[in-house]
C-alpha cells in the first residue's frame, strides 16, 4: 500500500460537505464586501517567492516545495497566496483597471514544509483576500472587518483580534537600527538561527519560534515605539475606524509577522477553542505598501488577509455549529429488469430539473434498497414496477411520514417539490 506523503490528508466525502459549506460562506461574504475571485497557479518561479516573501523569512530558508523542472527551472509550489496575486496583478496590468482598490480574493491549497501538528500541514489550504490600490487606513480597517464578518458567518465569536503597526519605511529602517543596538551585546543569548537572522534581518529574532519566551526578545525595543508622524497617524485612523464599526481588538505590540513585506497595520486574530490546539491563529494579514514595486510593478499600496481553512474546521468542530446532515430528494426503487429503463429515464428527468435522486445499482432485494434509501436520508421514495410502469404513475413514499401516494409521471417533480 502506498500511504499518504507525510503532513498531508484526504477530504472524504463524509467531511467535504463542511469544506463546501465553508467555501459558500467564503463566496457570499466576498460578494457583501464586493471583493471578487482571482485564481492563480499551485506553482510559480522561485524567485516570485524569494523575492516577495523573504530570503530570511522562515517560509523562504526552511519550509518551500522547490524542484527543477524538465526545462531546468526553478519551480516553488505556493507556500502562500499573497506573492502570486500580486504577480498577476503586475502581469495583466490589473493595477491600470478603472476599478480601484482593486478587490480581490483567492481559495485553494498552500505548501509548507513544516513540523506537522492539529491545525499545521504540509499541503493546508487558505482563504485570502487582497485590496491593491489604496493607501487609505479606512481599507485597512475595512480588511479586518471582512474578515471577521466572514467568521461571525461562520458563528465563530470568540475571537481575539491582535493589531500592531510596523510603520513605514522610515519607522523600519529607525527601529531595524534600535533593534540592531538592543540586540548588540545579547546576540549570545539567542538561538543559533537568530544569531543569523541579527546579522541578515533582525526584524526576523521577533518571530523566532524557539526563543518565542526568552527574556532578550520579551523585552526588546517595539516597533510601535519607534512609528514616523506619519505612521502613527495612519494606525490612528486605522484604529479609530475599528472603533466606528464596532470591533473589539488589543494593540500587540510583539506582533511583528512571520513574512517580510508587511508595512503599517499587521494583525492576527485568534480563537480560543479546544478543537484548534496550539494552532489558534485563524486568519493573518497587513499591509504590504513595497511588494508591488519590489516585483517591478508600479508604486501600489496594498493590504490583505489569509484564513488557514484547516483551522476554520476545527473550530467549528468545537463549535458543534449544526451543519445540514447530507440528504438526497429521492430514491428510486424499481422492481424488474423490465422497468428498469423507464426509472432511469424518470430519474434523469428529475435530476435535470434540480432534485438529488440516486439509484440501486446492486439489484439488492426490496430490504436492501429501503435500506439503502434510509443511510442515503432519502426524504422520499419513488416506487415503481409494472403495474406503475402500465398506469404511468410512480408510487410516492414520503420516508418521513409514510404517506404513500401514486402520482402520475409528469407531475413527480411539482408534487414533491409542494412537499419539502
Ligand atoms: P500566514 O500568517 O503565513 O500569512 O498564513 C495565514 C494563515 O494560514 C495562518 O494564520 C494559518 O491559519 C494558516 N496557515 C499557515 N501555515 C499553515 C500550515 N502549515 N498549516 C495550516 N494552516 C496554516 C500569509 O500567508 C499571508 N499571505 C497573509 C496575507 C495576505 N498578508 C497580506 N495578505
Amino acid at each position: 500500500m502506498i500511504n499518504k506523503v507525510k503532513g498531508t490528508y484526504d477530504i472524504l466525502p463524509e467531511d467535504s460537505f463542511k469544506w463546501q459549506a465553508i467555501e459558500k460562506v467564503i463566496n457570499d461574504v466576498s460578494k457583501l464586501f464586493n471583493f471578487k475571485e482571482i485564481r492563480t497557479p499551485i506553482f510559480e518561479y522561485s524567485e516570485l517567492f524569494h523575492r516577495g516573501v523573504g530570503e530570511t523569512t522562515d517560509i523562504v530558508k526552511k519550509e518551500t516545495y522547490d524542484f527543477i523542472d524538465r526545462g531546468k527551472r526553478s519551480i516553488t509550489l505556493r507556500p502562500e497566496g499573497t506573492a502570486s496575486i500580486v504577480r498577476s496583478v503586475i502581469e495583466n496590468k490589473l493595477y491600470a483597471s478603472p476599478n480601484q482598490p482593486l478587490k480581490l480574493y483567492y481559495k485553494g491549497p498552500m505548501f509548507r514544509y513544516e513540523r506537522p501538528q492539529k491545525g499545521r500541514y504540509r499541503q493546508f489550504h487558505q482563504f485570502g483576500a487582497e485590496a491593491l490600490g489604496s493607501n487609505s487606513p479606512l481599507i485597512d480597517a475595512e480588511i479586518i472587518n471582512y474578515a471577521v464578518t466572514f467568521l461571525k458567518m461562520l458563528k465563530i465569536d470568540n475571537i481575539l483580534i491582535k493589531i500592531n503597526s510596523l510603520g513605514d519605511d522610515e519607522s523600519k529602517a529607525l527601529y531595524k537600527q534600535k533593534l540592531k543596538e538592543y540586540l548588540k551585546p545579547n546576540v549570545d543569548q539567542l538561538c543559533s538561527d537568530c544569531q543569523r537572522r541579527y546579522i541578515e534581518n533582525p526584524l526576523r529574532v521577533l518571530d523566532c519560534k524557539v526563543d518565542k519566551f526568552n527574556p532578550v526578545l520579551i523585552e526588546a525595543p517595539k516597533p510601535l515605539d519607534y512609528l514616523s508622524h506619519v505612521a502613527k497617524t495612519h494606525f490612528d485612523k486605522v484604529i479609530e475606524a475599528l472603533n466606528a464599526v464596532g470591533l473589539n481588538y488589543e494593540i500587540d505590540k510583539s506582533l511583528v509577522r512571520g513574512l517580510d513585506y508587511y508595512t503599517h497595520t499587521v494583525f492576527e486574530v485568534e480563537a480560543k477553542l479546544e478543537t484548534l490546539g496550539a494552532q489558534s491563529t485563524l486568519v493573518g494579514g497587513g499591509r504590504y505598501n513595497n511588494l508591488v514595486a519590489s516585483l517591478g510593478g508600479p508604486n501600489v499600496p496594498a493590504v490583505g488577509f489569509a484564513f488557514g481553512i484547516e483551522r476554520l474546521i476545527l473550530a467549528m468542530d468545537s463549535l458543534e455549529t449544526k451543519e445540514e446532515k447530507p440528504f438526497i430528494h429521492c430514491f428510486m426503487i424499481a422492481l424488474g429488469d423490465e422497468v428498469q429503463n423507464d426509472a432511469l429515464k424518470i430519474i434523469n428527468n428529475l435530476r435535470l430539473k434540480g432534485l438529488i435522486v440516486d439509484y440501486d445499482f446492486f439489484d439488492k432485494n426490496l430490504k436492501g434498497k429501503f435500506k439503502q434509501a434510509d443511510r442515503l436520508n432519502a426524504r422520499f421514495l419513488l416506487i415503481y414496477g409494472s403495474d406503475e410502469q402500465k398506469e404511468k404513475v410512480v408510487n410516492v413514499k414520503n420516508n418521513e411520514t409514510g404517506e404513500q401516494t401514486k402520482v402520475p409521471i409528469i407531475e413527480i417533480y411539482q408534487y414533491i417539490k409542494n412537499k419539502l
